[in-house]
Formats: C-alpha cells, sequence, structure tokens
C-alpha cells in the first residue's frame, strides 16, 4: 500500500468505525395511541430490521415490553404522569413499579430495560404546577426502588421535559436560562440525575417553531442539506457562532441554561427524548419536508454531530416509528402522523440511515379485506353524504381530509366517501359499518387518487392478541401550544 493508499484506508477505517458506533445508536419513540395497532412482535422485528437498537415507550406497556424480550433492543419505559403523585408519595410505591415494570420483564421476558422515564413533559406551562410537586419525589423514590431492586448500575432514572423548562430573553442561545417559576427545581433535579450518572431528557420539535408563527424563517427549521433543497437559511449570529437551524439554536439554549448554573454541559449526558416531522395534517405537514427534516435528522445522528456549544452528539430519539389514529388532535390535526411509518408499517418516503441502509417495511402485516366504503354511485347526484360524512368523522380518523393536507383537493363526494371508508375501516368491515342511510356502498376498487390513500386496516383478529387497546391520553396534547411558544421565543427574533 502506497502511502496515498495507506491515507485512504486509515480514513475509511476512521469513517466506517464512525459510521459503525453511531449507527449503533439508532433511537426511536413507539407510540401505541392506535385503533389496530401493528402487533408488537412485528414492530419489534421492524425496529430491528432497520437497524433501531434503541425504543421509548411512553408507559409499560405488557405486550411490547414481552415483545422486545431479547431483541437486543434497549428499551425506555415512561411513567405516566398521572402516576407521578402515587409514586411520589411513598417509596413502597416506587418499589412496586419497578417490581411489576421493571424487574419482572427484565427477569423473567430478558427484556433490556435501560431507562425509566419519570413522567412526559411534567413542567409543561400548560399544565400549571399540577406535577411540579409530585415529579421530584416520584424520581427520587423511583431511583431508590431500582437501587434496592440491584437495577441502578443497568437501569437509569431521566424525566423527559419540554423544550418550554429553558428560555432566552433575547432570543440568543447564549443568554439561556431555565425558566424562573421552576429554575431551582431545574437544577436540583439535573444534579440528582448527575449525581446518579444519569441523563437529562428534552423534547425539541421544530416543525412546531414553523407552524406556530407565519413569520418563521422556513428554511431555518431545516438543517442545511438535509435532502432536498440546499438550507439557505439567514443565520442568527451569536457572538462567534452563527446558528442556520433552528435546533441547534434550541439544543444550544439548553446548554447555556447548564452552564448558568454551574454544570459542564459535556459532562452530563444529554438525550433528545423527542424530535421528528409530521406527514399529513397540515400544509406544513407533508411527506417531502417530513423526508427533508428527517434525513437532515439522520444525517446529524449517523455523524455523530453535536451542536455549535456542545461537540458531544446528544443521544436522539426520533418521533415517532408509526402513526397513531386515535391520538388527541388538540394540538392540530398533524399530531396523528408523526410517523416515519404508516399506521400499518409501510414506508412513507425513503430515508437512508447509514451504510446504504434505506427504510424497509413492516413484514407479516395482516389486513382486513380489500374492501372500502364509498358514497353510492346512485346517492351521488342528489345528495353528497355530508350529514353521514360528519358523523363518521366524528368517530374515525378524518384529519387527511383537511386544509393543506393529503386528500384536500377531493370533491365533496369523494370526500364523503373518503370519511365513510375511514369509518368502515375503524369498524372493522363489521355488518352495518357502510349503511348511512343507504348512501354507503362496499366496493372492492380501490378509491384512492393522487396523493390521497383510501386505507385498508389491519386486521387485528387475525394477529395473536398480546396488549390490552390503548388507553386514551388526555393529559399529553396539551403541549403543543406551549412547546411552540418556546422555541419561537428562541432564535428568531431577529428575523422580525
Ligand atoms: C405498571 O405500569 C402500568 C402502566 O403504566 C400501570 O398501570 C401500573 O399501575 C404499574 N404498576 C404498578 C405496581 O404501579
Ligand atoms: C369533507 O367532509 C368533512 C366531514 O364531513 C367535512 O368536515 C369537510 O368540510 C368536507 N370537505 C369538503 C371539501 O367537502
Amino acid at each position: 500500500m502506497g502511502r496515498h493508499d495507506t491515507y485512504f484506508f486509515c480514513i475509511s477505517i476512521l469513517l466506517l468505525h464512525n459510521t459503525l458506533t453511531n449507527v449503533d445508536a439508532l433511537a426511536c419513540n413507539w407510540g401505541t395511541q392506535a385503533s389496530h395497532p401493528i402487533p408488537p412482535n412485528i414492530v419489534v422485528k421492524l425496529l430491528r430490521d432497520n437497524g433501531f437498537n434503541k425504543v421509548k415507550l411512553f408507559e409499560a406497556d405488557p405486550g411490547a415490553l414481552r415483545a422486545l424480550g431479547k431483541s437486543g433492543i434497549q428499551v425506555m419505559v415512561g411513567i405516566p404522569n398521572d402516576l407521578l403523585a402515587t409514586l411520589a408519595s411513598t417509596v413502597t410505591a416506587a418499589e412496586r413499579w419497578v417490581q411489576q415494570n421493571v424487574s419482572q420483564y427484565i427477569s423473567k421476558y430478558g427484556t433490556d430495560i435501560r431507562h425509566v422515564a419519570v413522567g412526559n413533559e411534567p413542567f409543561l406551562k400548560t399544565y400549571k404546577d399540577r406535577f411540579v410537586h409530585s415529579t421530584y419525589p416520584a424520581l427520587q423514590n423511583v431511583q431508590a426502588a431500582l437501587v434496592k431492586a440491584g437495577l441502578a448500575r443497568q437501569v437509569k432514572v431521566t424525566v423527559p421535559l419540554n423544550a418550554d423548562v429553558y428560555e432566552s430573553g433575547d432570543g440568543l442561545p447564549s443568554s439561556g436560562d431555565f425558566r424562573s417559576d421552576i429554575k431551582t427545581l431545574m437544577v436540583s433535579i439535573v444534579r440528582f440525575l448527575a449525581d446518579s450518572v444519569s441523563p437529562i431528557t428534552f423534547n425539541i420539535y421544530p416543525f412546531l417553531s414553523l407552524n406556530a408563527d407565519p413569520n418563521f424563517p422556513r428554511e431555518y427549521a431545516f438543517f442545511p442539506g438535509g435532502g432536498g433543497a440546499a438550507g439557505g437559511a439567514k443565520p442568527v449570529v451569536d457572538g462567534s457562532i452563527s446558528y442556520t437551524n433552528v435546533f441547534d439554536a434550541n439544543f444550544d439554549t439548553l446548554v447555556s441554561a447548564l452552564e448558568k448554573n454551574g454544570f459542564d454541559a459535556n459532562k452530563v449526558e444529554i438525550i433528545v427524548g423527542e424530535v421528528g416531522w409530521p406527514t399529513d395534517g397540515d400544509v406544513n405537514a407533508t411527506p417531502a419536508m417530513a423526508q427533508r427534516f428527517n434525513q437532515g435528522l439522520l444525517n446529524r445522528i449517523v455523524k455523530g454531530q453535536g451542536t455549535p456549544r456542545r461537540k458531544t452528539a446528544p443521544e436522539v430519539y426520533i418521533f415517532s416509528l408509526v402513526d397513531e389514529d386515535v391520538k388527541s388532535v388538540d394540538p392540530g390535526k398533524f399530531e396523528r402522523h408523526w410517523g416515519i411509518f404508516s399506521y400499518d408499517g409501510t414506508v412513507k418516503y425513503p430515508l437512508s440511515l447509514g451504510n446504504g441502509r434505506q427504510l424497509v417495511p413492516a413484514k407479516g402485516v395482516r389486513y382486513q379485506a380489500r374492501e372500502w366504503c364509498v358514497l353510492s354511485p346512485q346517492a351521488a347526484a342528489g345528495n353528497n353524504g355530508g350529514a353521514s360524512a360528519e358523523y363518521a368523522c366524528q368517530l374515525a380518523d378524518c384529519t387527511s381530509l383537511g386544509p393543506g393536507s393529503s386528500c384536500a383537493a377531493l370533491d365533496p363526494a369523494a370526500n364523503a366517501s373518503y370519511a365513510f371508508n375511514m369509518y368502515f375501516q375503524k369498524m372493522d368491515h363489521r355488518r352495518g359499518s357502510c349503511v348511512f342511510d343507504n348512501l354507503g356502498f362496499v366496493t372492492k376498487i380501490d378509491p384512492s387518487r393522487g396523493s390521497c390513500r383510501f386505507p385498508i386496516e389491519i386486521d387485528t383478529s387475525r394477529h395473536e392478541r398480546l396488549r390490552p387497546p390503548p388507553r386514551s391520553s388526555g393529559a399529553t396534547e396539551m403541549k403543543w401550544m406551549t412547546v411552540a411558544a418556546a422555541a419561537m421565543a428562541v432564535g428568531w427574533t431577529v428575523f422580525n
């Protein structure tokens, strides 16, 4: 090998090594608020086939935790906010939670649980002070319970927080600090986590920054060169640093907040617990925009790229794996479309995962018969089914019909057909679910047109039923308003 070759050889080894180590840490959120969830064993296969080896659950879902057993995938198990008060009240309650929801799965199923996420964005401004007093004691009790169970070295605690726990008075990252009303609490929690050699976790949403404000500079929401158009954002200049995207600016606001309060941001382990882009339900939620954002994000993950103020890359959990058709739409219709995969595990848009690997779809999903419910052709002339469609949409997911969404261009008859079909699918093609005052008609011809897909639901009865139906949330959705407000406060004011 010549000198030149040796040089390239070494570079290749370095790059390969880098790629391997970082692709080793592909992580995502697995939310299960779906009417027809993909069976957990198929989801676990989907994760593995795509090289995801870390997954975050929002609660201790038995089906998911069992299916993840001996899968080689590391798990973060969430504790919903409504359990915080109980876990804060006594160590015994925390011990029971750890026994039932952690120890049991590790010993019986070989589930590789590595983190317990105590609460989900508990200090969101919109929650007022509801969880402000219970979160820290719950965290301490869960940690004590893990120690008592002999698991504290393997299983680390953390608290996923919304980015509105920090802010910047002048909009520049260097002025970042924790929100004044919870500053002391935040410092205590960060110190406790650092002392327990545990990570801190924050959720960052550039989509919401863009979506909340018509004046937000669009390019600034994306990573420069992140697939598709070249990044052309006018940088935000903060001292010697020029910020080209809101993710970096937001993250570095956190870094400043940590440093301002005496922490060395490079020594504290930081996880980005949620970040992603939805594909439908809003003008800014398109597959092309989601692809551009997520490809930019993945490129950074693969490269192990940090931010200007913190060179160490955070661990990043992409939000989200699959679409969830029963999530609350209070934050917006996009809320049901965050998946990099559709509801059934099919690929929405290509994503390169490093090492030349592309997303691959779920295998083995079983569907209902290839039948759709549409507005009867006879009815179409006189009655466009509006009232029946309205009814169908109260019970099924019509978030793709809104302005700027994938089915927004349908004429009124096709629009009604879409609504009929969504109801018919949700009801598992049950007898009587395609009647609609005799306006409904079952067809074997796929009514999909253009970007508007008329789905066939998953046949959950043909899959082994491993899990109980999803709980309706309720608590987690108010967050979006505040998240957007917080992200907006960071780094865009200079554009006005
Ligand atoms: C285990 O987690 C589930 C799901 O969050 C919860 O309903 C249950 O109460 C937990 N078990 C204990 C003993 O707290
Ligand atoms: C489509 O149907 C839904 C549900 O009835 C309705 O809210 C919406 O206005 C309709 N859109 C059009 C273009 O007809």
